[in-house]
């Protein structure tokens, strides 16, 4: 699996925005989205094209075009779906799944309780977004089922990560692409991303 840490400014700046305890609800919503836009643009980088001809007001030419099937968004429920915009605003015509996992507040173990994918999964190039990589057993069952769907050409996005959850990832799908907005040093005794963001879900969605 290959890792690229985002070193854009810009992204740098908005994470340090959305860290921040008084940062509310609605502008962190709009950062979130802001974010993924921008790793998107990065993550988004190897897309294949294809030359078709176009008519200008000038004269006849040849250019590219994003080639095949279209992409498919994959947010994990619920604090995923903060992205999927960001990414919508690059590729509007893009399918979006939906992975419903919630993080156990005892044992920390993912449940799954809904999957719902584009179809010709296994022709899509397939972007999963989840702002937050803690212990990655999210991360890892999300990728485990859309795998077992099918899905082959698979990225990552998360916004801050732990080192815990990219090792974890790494060694259960080392075939895909992750990409990370920032490193963060470890996780605490609740799996808590430290110094993270909180719990991004109740975060976005004002929830508590
Ligand atoms: C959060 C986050 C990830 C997961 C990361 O979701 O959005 O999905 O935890 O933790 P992990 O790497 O240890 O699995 P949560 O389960 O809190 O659900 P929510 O998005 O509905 O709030
Ligand atoms: N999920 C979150 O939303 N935040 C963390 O720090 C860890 C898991």
């Amino acid at each position: 699996m290959s890792v690229s840490y985002m070193t854009h400014p810009l992204i740098k700046h908005k994470i340090t925005l959305i860290r921040k305890e008084t940062t509310g609800t609605n502008e962190f919503r709009k950062i979130i989205e802001e974010i993924a836009m921008l790793m998107g643009y990065e993550a988004l980088a190897d897309l294949p094209t294809t030359d078709v001809e176009v008519k200008t007001p000038i004269e006849t030419t040849i250019q590219p075009v994003i080639d095949g099937k279209k992409l498919a968004v994959v947010p994990i429920l619920r604090a995923g779906l903060g992205m999927v915009n960001g990414i919508l605003a690059l590729v509007p015509s893009a399918k979006v799944g939906h992975i419903g996992l919630y993080r156990d507040p005892e044992t920390h173990q993912p449940h799954e309780y809904y999957c719902k994918l584009p179809d010709s999964i296994d022709e899509r190039q397939i972007v999963v977004v989840d702002p937050m990589l803690a212990t990655g057993g999210s991360a890892v069952d999300a990728v485990t089922m859309i795998k077992q769907h099918g899905g082959r050409k698979i990225k990552f996005m998360s916004i801050i990560a732990a080192p815990e959850g990219v090792s974890a990832l790494m060694k259960a799908h080392p075939d895909i692409q992750l990409y990370v907005g920032c490193l963060d040093r470890q996780l605490n005794e609740n799996a808590y991303i430290c110094p993270g963001l909180g719990d991004a879900g109740d975060r976005i969605f004002g929830t508590i």
